[in-house]
């Protein structure tokens, strides 16, 4: 048993990595991330009474970017059911998350739903029989859900920053259009993708936004289910394996949970049974994962004897 409380144990962290000098590095690719200060740091844990326990910049809004993809899945997971996974595998790649190798050999289908071109592809499945704009509301609605608050938003700038600048994902999304992966016309899917990744919330807010995956598809608190046991157990099963790109097997070596990265520098990990956590600081690594954000949930899970393993 862990001999120091959660709160301190967190409050700890969060003084820890703010006298870090080694902070990673913000993304660039999208100018406007690059604005970022690389200084902030945050991290929540959400409990399943509700509460939340947080340290740092919790209630600053950060680009929640890949981290939006956990849900995304989610949702085409309610709308296709396991036919998904007819057009989206569920393996690792070991490539860098905005890769297009493996589409060439692969029939242009992604190895996951987590690289940019498995994302890409559930958001086409999310679009089906949608307008751009409807489809986009309802991902929205259903991030202030789970959030249970209704000021999460989508950062118009991010979006319009990375629109400008997404031509790898432009390509992307036209080479699986050449295999028949991508249903709709790849505008609409990329405007949907763009938009959903530039959703803002703080840590807190996307703590609480994970806690169905913690407690068997059901937020204790609320009493709101929102998927089935089974289906949780298998969207943290590719986030163990896929959910930080070819940087999953350390983050399963150091941290031992379910993860979700984004380029803005946030974390939702998973301790099954026990609470959802959010980490966020913008600076990353080399496989672009938070740097800051992975070492703070390797001490978490490390003080708290919260690993999987
Ligand atoms: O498509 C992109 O490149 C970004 N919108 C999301 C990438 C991302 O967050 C990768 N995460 N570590």
């Amino acid at each position: 048993m862990p001999s120091q409380s959660l709160e301190t144990v967190v409050a700890e962290i969060a003084a820890e990595m703010a006298a870090r000098p080694d902070r990673g590095q913000v993304a660039t690719y999208i100018p406007e991330l690059g604005r970022v200060d690389p200084n902030q740091f945050a991290i929540a844990v959400a409990l399943p009474d509700g509460s939340v326990v947080c340290a740092g910049d919790c209630a600053t809004f950060f680009s929640i970017q890949s981290v939006s993809k956990v849900f995304t899945l989610t949702l085409a997971l309610g709308l296709a059911g396991d036919r998904l996974w007819n057009r989206v595998g569920r393996e690792p790649s070991g490539s860098r998350f905005n890769s297009i190798v493996q589409l060439e050999h692969e029939r242009g289908i992604p190895r996951n739903p987590f690289i940019n071109a498995g994302a890409i592809a559930i958001t086409d499945l999310i679009l089906s029989g949608h307008k751009p704009r409807e489809a986009l509301a309802e991902i929205l609605r259903f991030m202030q859900f789970l959030a249970d608050d209704d000021s999460v938003y989508i950062d118009q700038a991010v979006a319009a920053s990375e629109e400008r600048t997404g031509f790898n994902n432009r390509a992307l999304a036209n080479f699986m259009k050449g295999f028949g992966v991508i249903e709709n016309p790849v505008e609409y899917v990329l405007g949907v993708y763009f938009h959903h990744c530039a959703i803002a919330m703080t840590c807190r807010q996307l703590a609480k936004a994970g806690t169905f995956l913690a407690h068997l598809g059901k937020n204790p608190a609320t009493g709101n289910s929102v998927v089935t046991a089974e289906r949780a157990k298998r969207i943290n099963a590719v986030m163990l394996t896929c959910g930080h790109y070819d940087g999953s097997g350390e983050f399963a070596y150091r941290v031992g949970l379910p993860g979700k990265s984004g380029v803005g520098g946030g974390i939702l990990a998973v301790v099954p049974g026990k609470a959802s956590v959010a980490v966020w600081s913008p600076g990353l690594d080399a496989s672009g994962n938070s740097h800051l954000g992975r070492i703070a949930l390797e001490r978490l899970t490390a003080r708290m004897g919260w690993s999987i393993f």
